[in-house]
């Protein structure tokens, strides 16, 4: 198995359902060990965050654990001390490491110079708790994702990637509706594409008709704020509003990481609506992120 989680792709095919399974126990309270009994997780966030800080800290306590969490206000890494040397006295001290940052070139930095297994908290390039979790949801409310059309619209980001990686694993069809410019990573495209009916599309209707989960997230992502005004140009006609949902299946779910913006990507009647299962997704990732930390840092088996 692998020592970190830094991409879904990380886990082959049969872990990733195993980690479902164990989630499900964790969400539907079946499962009540301590694997972390003892341990520490750092957190480390060089962008801000709710539900992964919030999430991760009470997952690693349920588990038994303790759980630091580091800004770059407060750590030497924010002061430029490299991160390889930050990874190499971490793992003297804890026995995992989340990190959230920019780069995705920093991440595989940190889990290269860490002996302890180190959790992708979201990069530029992808968010794989997230995608967990959106899949757990999936499966509580579909019942599995085999033979289901997932539509992603709107911004081809670290989202999108994700979707992506998770169709390349689990081999679902995936439908990204986006504007040109704004399209996905190529080369986890290209890979994903090679066995699963993956396509980028421009008009979000192509993309949603006869989904069962329609899925979007903010047009300018964390680090991008100064292109609000441009994106908001570009992005105008990807709002996931309620005639768009209406072209999906009759009982498709709407989806979104969150934060959302109300009255951009999402219109409110969709987010606040009956398809939508958002508050579901965010719990969703207490249940994920505790079956991967049990997993990498608790010794529970995923063979
Ligand atoms: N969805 C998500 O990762 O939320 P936060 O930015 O609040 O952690
Ligand atoms: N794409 C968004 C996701 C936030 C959870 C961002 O990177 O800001």
């Amino acid at each position: 198995m692998t020592k970190d989680f830094l991409q879904i792709p990380d886990f082959t095919t049969a872990e990733l359902l195993k980690l479902f399974d164990l989630a499900e126990r964790m969400r539907t309270r079946q499962y009540t060990h301590t694997p972390l009994a003892g341990k520490t997780l750092a957190m480390i966030f060089m962008k801000s965050s709710t539900r992964t800080r919030v999430s991760f800290e009470v997952g690693t306590y349920q588990l038994g654990g303790h759980a630091l969490f580091l800004s770059p206000r407060d750590v030497q890494l924010g002061r430029g001390e490299p991160i390889a040397d930050t990874a190499r006295v971490l793992s003297r001290y804890v026995d995992g490491i989340m990190i959230r940052t920019f780069a995705h070139q920093d991440i595989e930095e940190l889990a290269k110079y860490a002996s302890v297994p180190v959790i992708n908290g979201l990069t530029d390039l992808v968010h794989p708790c997230q995608i967990l979790a959106d899949l757990l949801t999936v499966k509580q409310h579909l019942g599995g994702w085999e033979g289901k059309k997932v539509a992603w619209i709107g911004d081809g980001n670290n989202m999108a990637n994700s979707w992506i990686n998770a169709a390349y694993r689990l081999g679902f069809d995936l439908d990204i509706a986006c504007p040109e410019g704004y399209e996905p990573a190529d080369h986890l495209l290209e890979r994903a594409q090679k066995v699963a009916k993956v396509r980028v599309v421009r008009d979000p209707a192509e993309a949603v008709e006869g989904a069962h989960v329609v899925n979007t997230d903010v047009w300018a992502s964390m680090g991008q704020e100064e292109e609000q005004k441009i994106r908001e140009k570009a992005f105008a006609k990807y709002t996931v509003n309620a005639p768009l949902m209406k072209r999906a299946k009759g009982d498709a779910i709407f989806l979104h990481c969150l934060p959302a913006h109300r009255g951009e990507e999402v219109t409110a009647d969709v987010i606040d609506g009956p398809q939508s299962r958002v508050w579901d997704e965010a719990e969703n990732r207490l249940h994920v992120q505790k079956a991967v930390m049990a997993a990498l840092m608790g010794g529970e088996s995923l063979a």
